[in-house]
C-alpha cells in the first residue's frame, strides 16, 4: 500500500486552494480499502474522502488521511422492462461518464452535463441541474464501510436524498443523547459504484428559461437527447467558470426556501425577488439574486472574488496551479460577510453548498 506523504492537494481541487494531505491513498477498488483496514496504523486512523475535489473548500492542510477515489469503469449491467441499468465507477469523471451513456445511446442525464467532479460525489450532494436531480436517474449503489470494511449497497430510500443533500452529507458520530443512533454516513463509508436506471422511454425534461430560449433560437419543439446535452453544456460555458481556469465549486450556497408568508413579506419589500413556488406550497428563492441585492457581484476578499456573471458562484482569482492562490480562510470570510449581509436585509440564513474541510 503506498502512502504518499505531504502530497500537495491543490491539483485535486477545483477551487485549487493550496493545501497538503499529510498522507494520501489512491483507492482503485474494495481490496484497496480493505489492504488499508487491516494496517494497524491507518485501521482506525481519522479517514477522508475525496473525490473530483469540486464540493470542497480546504480551510487548511488535511489531516486525516485523504483516500483518493481512482475506482473506473462503466458499463451496462441489467434492464428492467423501463430502464437501462448502467453502473460506473465511483472514480470516473461525471462529465464523461455522461458523454458516454449518450453515444452508448442511454438518455435522461443530459440535463446535468459538465457538471464538475467524479460519479462517487454525485449522490453524496444529490447533483442536479436543469430540472433533472441525481435521483431521479438514480438505481442503487455499492459502499464499503471505513470501520468495519464491509461491504453493503444503498437504494434510493437508504440514501435519504433531499436537496444537495443525502446520508453521505450527515455525521456518523451518535450525538451526546443517549440512546441516540447515528444518523449519517459522512467519514464511515467510501462510495466504489453507482448504477443509474435510464428509461428506455425517453422524453425531454424542458421548462428552464434558458432551456426555453435555446429552443426558441434553433426553432426546434423536440430536442434530441444530444441537443439538450450540447445546449446545457453551451448554457453552463456562457455563465458559470471553467474550474481549470478560475478555480471555483459550482454554487456556494443552497437556494433557501422559505414559507409564502415570508416570500409575502420580502416581496413587499423587494418586489423583484425570484422565486418559485413548489409543489407542497413552500416557496424557493434564488440565492444567487439575493447577493446580487446585495451588492455582491465581483467583490472581492484578498483572492477569493464573487463571480461577474453569477453572484451564487465563488470564485480564485488567483492562481490554479501556483502560490498565489486564494486560501480557504479567504473564501471563508467572503462567504461569513455574504451571509451575514444576505441576513440583514432578507432574515435569511444562506446554507453552504459544499463541504468545509
Ligand atoms: N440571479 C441574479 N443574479 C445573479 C445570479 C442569479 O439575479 O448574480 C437570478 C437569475 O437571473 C435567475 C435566478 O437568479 O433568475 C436563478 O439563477 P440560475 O438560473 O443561474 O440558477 P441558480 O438557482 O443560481 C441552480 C443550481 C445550479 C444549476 C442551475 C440550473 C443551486 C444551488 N444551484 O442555480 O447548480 O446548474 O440552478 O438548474 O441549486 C451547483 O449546484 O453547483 C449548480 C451550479
Amino acid at each position: 500500500m503506498l502512502v504518499e506523504k505531504n502530497l500537495p492537494l491543490q491539483p485535486f481541487n477545483t477551487f485549487h486552494i493550496v493545501a497538503k494531505a499529510h498522507a494520501l491513498v489512491r483507492i482503485h477498488d474494495e481490496a484497496d480499502v480493505q489492504g488499508l483496514l487491516n494496517e494497524p496504523v491507518w485501521a482506525t486512523f481519522p479517514k477522508f474522502v475525496l473525490g473530483g475535489g469540486s464540493n470542497v473548500v480546504l480551510t487548511g492542510d488535511v489531516k486525516p488521511l485523504v483516500l483518493k477515489v481512482e475506482i473506473k469503469g462503466r458499463k451496462l449491467v441489467g434492464e428492467t422492462a423501463k430502464a437501462f441499468i448502467v453502473e460506473v465507477g465511483a472514480g470516473e469523471n461525471w462529465h464523461e461518464f455522461v458523454a458516454w451513456t449518450l453515444a452508448e445511446g442511454y438518455f435522461g442525464l443530459e440535463n446535468m452535463a459538465l457538471i464538475p467532479g467524479t460519479v462517487g460525489a454525485s449522490p453524496v450532494q444529490n447533483i442536479g441541474a436543469y430540472g433533472v436531480e441525481l435521483q431521479d436517474r438514480f438505481d442503487s449503489l455499492d459502499a464499503i464501510d471505513l470501520h468495519t470494511g464491509k461491504l453493503f449497497t444503498l437504494n434510493a430510500a437508504q440514501c435519504a436524498f433531499g436537496y444537495r443533500d443525502s446520508v453521505f452529507k450527515h455525521s456518523s458520530v451518535a450525538n451526546e443523547y443517549e440512546g441516540q443512533k447515528p444518523i449519517g454516513l459522512k467519514d464511515r463509508a467510501l462510495i466504489l459504484r453507482v448504477r443509474f436506471a435510464l428509461p428506455k422511454l425517453w422524453k425531454p425534461v424542458l421548462g428552464y428559461a434558458d432551456i426555453d430560449k435555446k429552443m426558441a433560437e434553433h426553432a426546434c419543439l423536440k430536442p434530441t437527447a444530444q441537443q439538450l446535452f450540447d445546449w446545457v453544456c453551451e448554457i453552463r460555458r456562457a455563465k458559470l467558470p471553467n474550474p481549470d481556469v478560475m478555480g471555483n465549486v459550482g454554487s456556494f450556497f443552497k437556494n433557501p426556501t422559505v414559507t409564502p408568508e415570508q416570500c409575502e413579506d420580502i416581496i413587499a419589500r423587494d418586489p423583484k425577488v425570484v422565486h418559485y413556488v413548489l409543489a407542497d406550497g413552500s416557496v424557493k428563492l434564488a440565492a444567487g439574486w439575493l447577493i446580487d441585492a446585495c451588492g455582491w457581484r465581483g467583490k472581492s476578499v484578498g483572492q477569493a472574488g464573487v463571480f461577474e456573471k453569477q453572484a451564487l458562484v465563488l470564485v480564485n482569482r488567483g492562481s490554479v496551479s501556483g502560490p498565489d492562490a486564494a486560501t480557504g480562510g479567504e473564501v471563508m470570510t467572503l462567504a461569513k460577510a455574504i451571509q451575514t449581509s444576505v441576513y440583514e436585509r432578507f432574515g435569511i440564513l444562506l446554507e453552504t453548498e459544499p463541504v468545509v474541510v
